[in-house]
């Protein structure tokens, strides 16, 4: 059986995980995003009761209990790994606490035959550039394509270019919430790496540069690990 390596992507809140994870997908066909954000929103639009549930939560800028992410974690890999030819799972926001690391440790141990040790890629951006990035973010719930009013603006206001339908802006991209998430991945980040004994392999790029030159330097990195 092909082996598949999981990519972990971090950054903070704004990093331009979702930009670029969409971005590289499309390139590289056998790159898969995976974004436990975008599935929880998935589910908060079908107005499950589960959905009410995770909306409280992503709205005020709180993390989805270990269990209930992993479990939607491992079911979406195995969806996309029996699907599809898989090199790399894109683990975009997936892995946000100590017991998420050792969740996933523990599964490339037990699956050792089919996933090879995780990379760690770590976007890196000021917090004050991030403020702005996410008070001007617009986000298509349908398709989950990623606008910014200023930036990166659709062709016609509030309008995706893609399906024709209405823009939103995330319940969590409030002042107020948005500095309640920074401070949950500043206590988490290290712990996660701890965990996944990785620090010094971790390969950091500057993320505060054009969406374009982000792109490149992250298809360097992983093309070499390839
Ligand atoms: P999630 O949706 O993953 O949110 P996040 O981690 O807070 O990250 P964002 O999606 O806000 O930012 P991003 O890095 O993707 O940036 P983007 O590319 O959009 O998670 C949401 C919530 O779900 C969590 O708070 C939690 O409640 C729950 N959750 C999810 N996973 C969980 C887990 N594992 N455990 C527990 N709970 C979990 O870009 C942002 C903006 O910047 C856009 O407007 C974009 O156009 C712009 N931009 C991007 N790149 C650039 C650039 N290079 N230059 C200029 N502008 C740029
Ligand atoms: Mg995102």
């Amino acid at each position: 059986m092909a082996m598949q390596r999981f990519l972990i992507i971090l950054g903070a809140p704004g990093s331009g995980k979702g930009t670029q994870c969409k971005v590289l997908a499309q390139n590289n066909p056998t790159w898969k995003h995976v974004s436990t954000g975008d599935l929880f929103r998935k589910e908060i639009s079908s107005g499950s009761e589960q959905g009410v549930e995770l909306k409280k939560l992503l709205d005020a800028g709180q993390l989805v209990p270990d269990d209930t992410t992993m479990g939607v974690f491992e079911s979406q890999v195995d969806q996309l790994i029996s699907s599809e030819k898989v090199d790399f799972l894109m683990l975009d926001g997936c892995i946000r606490t100590k017991a998420q690391a050792k969740f996933l440790k523990e599964l490339c141990e037990r699956r050792s035959s089919e996933f090879k040790k995780p990379t760690i890629v770590e976007l890196n951006v000021p917090e004050e550039v991030l403020v702005k990035r996410l008070t001007g973010r617009l986000i298509n719930p349908r398709n989950g394509r990623i606008y910014h009013i200023i930036d990166n603006p659709p062709k016609v206001a509030g309008i995706c270019d893609e399906d024709g339908g209405p823009l939103v802006q995330r319940g969590d991209d409030k002042e107020d919430v948005i500095r309640k998430r920074f401070q949950i991945y500043r206590n988490e980040r290290d712990p996660i790496l701890e965990v996944l004994d990785e620090q010094n392999k971790l390969i950091v790029i500057d993320g505060n540069q054009d969406t374009s030159t982000v792109t490149q330097l992250l298809t360097e990195a992983i093309k070499k690990l390839a």
